[in-house]
């Protein structure tokens, strides 16, 4: 078998996450910039004034249904081969969001350093946690005033329950930005206010206890920075690789993504501390990327917006082997060989079509309605499958009712199919038919992408009655008799596409009451087959 082992050893491949305005999309531009695969920041994605959501969808329609924010950015940096995933946010912000994370060997959580950590790094964070993958922290817009520095650390630690290490500490934030300290080399790195931004800002590298520190950075700023180390050296946690790529601990670095500040020395020492793509569980056992041919799974269905197309694109992450445009593969759940036709690569908004590709990377195939999320391809004479991928909770609620009942069949057909792709999912309350069909999904822009799809795929007009349900958890035990639970008067007992049962809560705090009063009852935020 051909030795991949170099090409896959190269491959990094992660997401990043942030709360919108954080930073993301400025820090993946500056990435870029550093790998050359693109030449002016800005590139990534259009001014956010430009960006209305259901206008962008449309657009989107136009461009035959590939949607730009969920593109992965592939360049080169050194000898490394990068892969970024972008994690939709804004109103894209979907179930998507979650399933790349399930793509992504790491994470990167940009934090706004005037916010600390805020809600939807939160519920994306928890992703990561349950699959124990790396997660490092870059605190952003140092050049504007920062919460206290130990305070920011606090906030991570007691909100998301992770270890932090700093490996650079900031010296002062806003227009007394002065820099950052190295923890491991001692060197502090002086931040000059660039106006472009495009390139790394100059810096000066000086040993901490030089002696030209009070006139670099100013004295009261050095003496600061000196208590700070000594009390960090006492408190933080110590940094312990292991710890990082078990996903318990998060190195901390701080910078200014706008200005180009600390993005570099993030990028090197990311690189250092993360691995190539690891071996991946099957129903066979850990599946190793370099001593198995090709093999992948289905994370993402992206629909073909227009009507006279309607294939969709299948996107994959490749788990191990080679990839070759044209190969023929075994598709595990449907129990068929398939030829994989138009591989394609996204690049910021562009996309192409490519001729191979290895462990690590992500690809889109086309489509004819064959996949479903989870789904596996490996070589035709294997037959395991990659663990599934689970159900996210949805946070928003809306039954659905047709305007015309005569088109019923078309109603079902489309929104259970919709409802397959993954972009929405449905559910039934008890002892009802399909007349009245709760519709869940993590952000609201899917609301409007089910009312157009159905009426412009299935000719099925429909009323969507917002329901006051935020929460959800799928009842883990099996066999229990829903009905028979006590719960709380703001509680719905309902069932999802595959029959499983479920609640689904108007305020938090039923859940722990509902707990409380049925002692056997296990409920999860996650769904699994
Ligand atoms: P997101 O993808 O996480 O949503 O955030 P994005 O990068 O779009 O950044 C949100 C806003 O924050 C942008 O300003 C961006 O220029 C700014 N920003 C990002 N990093 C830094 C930083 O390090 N320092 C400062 N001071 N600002 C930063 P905007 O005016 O909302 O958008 P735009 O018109 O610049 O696109």
């Amino acid at each position: 078998m051909e030795d991949y082992t170099k090409e896959i050893n190269k491959r990094r491949t992660f997401a990043i996450i942030s709360h919108p305005d954080a930073g993301k999309t400025t820090l993946t531009e500056k990435l870029l910039l550093y790998g050359g695969a693109i030449n002016l920041a800005g590139s990534v994605k259009g001014k956010k004034t430009d960006r209305h959501a259901v206008s962008d969808w449309m657009e989107i329609e136009k461009q035959r249904g590939i949607s730009v924010t969920s593109s992965v950015m592939q360049f080169n940096y050194g000898d490394y081969c990068i892969n970024i995933l972008d994690t939709p946010g804004h109103q894209d912000f979907s179930e998507d969001t979650y399933r790349t994370l399930m793509a992504a060997d790491s994470a990167v959580m940009v934090i706004d350093a005037s916010k600390g950590v805020e809600n939807q790094t939160k519920k994306l964070f928890k992703v990561c946690v349950m699959r124990g993958i790396p997660i490092f922290t870059f605190i952003n817009k140092m050049d504007r005033e920062a919460k206290d520095t130990f305070e920011l650390l606090d906030d991570i630690e007691t909100v998301l329950g992770i270890k932090t290490c700093p490996v650079n500490w900031p010296i002062g934030s806003g227009k007394n930005f002065k820099g950052v300290y190295d923890r491991e080399s001692k060197h502090i790195l002086r931040f000059f206010a660039a106006n472009s931004g495009q390139k790394e800002v100059d810096t000066i590298e000086v040993n901490l206890g030089d002696e030209s520190l009070d006139s670099l950075i100013g004295k009261e700023n050095h003496g600061i920075l000196n208590e700070e180390i000594e009390l960090l050296e006492g408190a933080g946690s110590e940094f312990d690789l292991d710890e990082v790529r078990q996903g318990r601990l998060t190195p901390v670095f701080f910078g200014s993504a706008l200005t180009n500040f600390g993005v570099k020395t993030f990028l090197e020492h990311f690189l250092n501390m993360t691995t190539p793509p690891l071996s991946r569980k099957s129903s066979e056992g850990y599946v190793d990327p370099a001593e198995n041919g090709f093999s992948a799974f289905v994370f993402k269905i992206q629909a073909n917006m227009n009507k006279a197309h309607r294939d969709r694109i299948a996107f994959m992450r490749i788990c191990s082997g080679k990839f070759e445009a044209g190969m023929e593969v075994n598709h595990v759940q449907g129990g068929k060989k398939i030829r994989l036709s138009q591989p394609q690569q996204l690049m910021a908004q562009e996309r192409k079509i490519i001729e191979e590709a290895y462990a690590g990377d992500i690809i889109g195939v086309f489509d004819p309605g064959i996949f479903s999320i989870g789904d596996t391809l490996c070589l035709s004479d294997k037959k395991f499958e990659y663990e599934g991928i689970p159900t996210f909770s949805p946070e928003h609620f809306a039954k659905v009712r047709q305007v015309d009942t005569m088109k019923r069949k078309q109603f079902l057909k489309g929104v259970t199919q919709i409802a397959q792709e993954g972009a929405i999912q449905i559910f039934q309350e008890y002892n009802t038919g399909m007349e009245e069909i709760i519709v869940g999904v993590v952000g609201v822009l899917q609301f409007d992408v089910l009312k157009f799809r159905l009426e412009s795929e299935y000719g099925v007009e429909i009323r969507l009655e917002p329901l006051g349900y935020e929460y959800i958890r799928w009842i883990e035990n099996k066999g229990l008799d829903a009905s028979k639970l006590n719960v709380t008067a703001d509680t719905k007992k309902v069932k999802d596409l595959k029959g499983n049962p479920l609640l689904l809560f108007i305020h938090n705090w039923s859940i722990q009451t509902v707990l409380d009063r049925n002692k056997e009852l296990r409920l999860s935020e996650f769904g699994r087959d």
